[in-house]
Order: structure tokens, then C-alpha cells, then sequence
């Protein structure tokens, strides 16, 4: 069994889709822990009614972000986990952390990267008058959003959206993105070469709707 632990900061969806999924399709995994920066991260609530426990590492009890970035490797790596998964973590992660995670750190970004890396992604996409945007699921690099792409799911952007409409069409993707990309990973389908993803059986890695 790979132990997961995932990293949350907010509302959680994406954990509960990857929860779930691994519990559906019966994954070799098991989501040991769901770790917050945030004591009042929704997600936190709906893990431990699920019997997954629930971690703490409060960003506001750090002043210092180096600080903060050592409590959180410490506590993450005292879950002894196979594979960390980013969902909706809004903390830049220091270079300790990603390089103790190498090749086994997931996240996913609301975009098509390299396009709108940061925040406001789906504002910025309609601002630049974009007619399709998406979502990324990449493994982790010192560089922000950035790093070899595992799965990209596109959607249009439709006359009259706003960016409320455009992120629940882009987020109900990254719903079925995300779950695919950490099942890949359990099943040991992805190599990375360089900047590239490859799945061993060369399944699709983008999803267009
Ligand atoms: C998602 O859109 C994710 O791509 C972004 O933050 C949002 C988190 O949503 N990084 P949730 O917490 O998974 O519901």
C-alpha cells in the first residue's frame, strides 16, 4: 500500500476526488493524512468524519516562512508518505521541501501552464480574451507552478462567462484530472524525462471537453 498525504488549504474538492476515487477503484494507496496550513480549511472537517487523519501545521504560528516551511517537512515527512499531493495548497513550498519530495510531489494548477502561473488564473485568461483555458497537473519544482506535466484538461471559455462560471467548468476537469494523474503515479505508469511526462502505456495526457 503507498501511503499519500495531501496537502490542503481550503475547500478540499480535490482531496475528496482523490479520496474517493482511491477508495472506488480500490487503489494499492491509501490517503494516510490530510495536512492544512489553515486550522479552519473546510476540507479538514470532511477528511476526519472519513476516519483520515487530520494535521495542522498553522501558517499564521510562523512568522518566519523558513520557519513555517521546516514545521511543515517535518511534520509531513514524520507521515512517512510515497507520494505528497498539492490540492488548493495556497503556500509557495521552500526548496528544502520540494527537493525532500522529488519526483514523488504532485500539484495542480487551475491553467494550461505554462500560461497564468499564481493566483487569479481564470480572471487572467478572460482578460487576455483566451477562448479555451484549463487545468495542469504537474510534479513539483523550486520554480512556482512550474515542472514536468503530467495531465492538462482544456475547456472553452464560453460567451458571457465570468470567472466564477469558467473555474467550476475548469474545476469539475480537474476532478477527473487529478484522481487519474495520482492512479498513474500509484501504478508506477509515469517516467519523467527532462521536462516530460511519459505514461508507460502511452494513455492520453490531456482530457478535451
Ligand atoms: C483548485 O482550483 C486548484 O486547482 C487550485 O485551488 C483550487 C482548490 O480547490 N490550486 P479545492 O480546495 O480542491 O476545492
Amino acid at each position: 500500500m503507498k501511503r499519500l498525504v495531501i496537502l490542503i488549504s481550503g475547500r478540499g474538492s480535490n482531496m475528496e476526488a482523490i479520496v474517493e476515487a482511491a477508495a472506488a477503484e480500490h487503489w494499492a494507496a491509501q490517503v494516510v493524512a490530510v495536512v492544512s496550513d489553515r486550522p479552519d480549511a473546510a476540507g479538514l472537517a470532511w477528511a476526519a468524519a472519513r476516519g483520515i487523519r487530520a494535521v495542522v501545521v498553522d501558517r499564521s504560528q510562523h512568522a518566519v516562512r523558513a520557519d513555517f516551511d521546516r514545521a511543515l517537512l517535518l511534520a509531513v515527512q514524520a507521515l512517512q508518505p510515497d507520494l505528497v499531493v498539492l490540492a488548493g495548497f495556497m503556500r509557495i513550498l521552500g526548496e528544502p521541501f520540494v527537493r525532500a519530495f522529488e519526483g514523488r510531489l504532485l500539484n495542480i494548477h487551475p491553467s494550461l501552464l505554462p500560461a497564468f502561473p499564481g493566483l487569479h488564473t481564470h480572471r487572467r485568461a478572460l482578460e487576455a480574451g483566451c477562448t479555451v483555458a484549463g487545468a495542469t497537473v504537474h510534479f513539483v519544482t523550486p520554480a512556482l507552478d512550474h515542472g514536468p506535466i503530467v495531465i492538462q484538461a482544456a475547456v472553452p471559455v464560453l460567451p458571457g462567462d465570468t470567472e466564477a462560471t469558467l473555474a467550476a467548468r475548469v474545476l469539475a476537469r480537474e476532478h477527473q484530472i487529478y484522481p487519474l494523474a495520482v492512479r498513474w503515479w500509484v501504478e508506477g505508469m509515469l517516467s519523467i524525462e527532462g521536462l516530460r511526462v511519459r505514461h508507460r502505456d502511452g494513455a492520453p495526457q490531456f482530457l478535451i471537453a
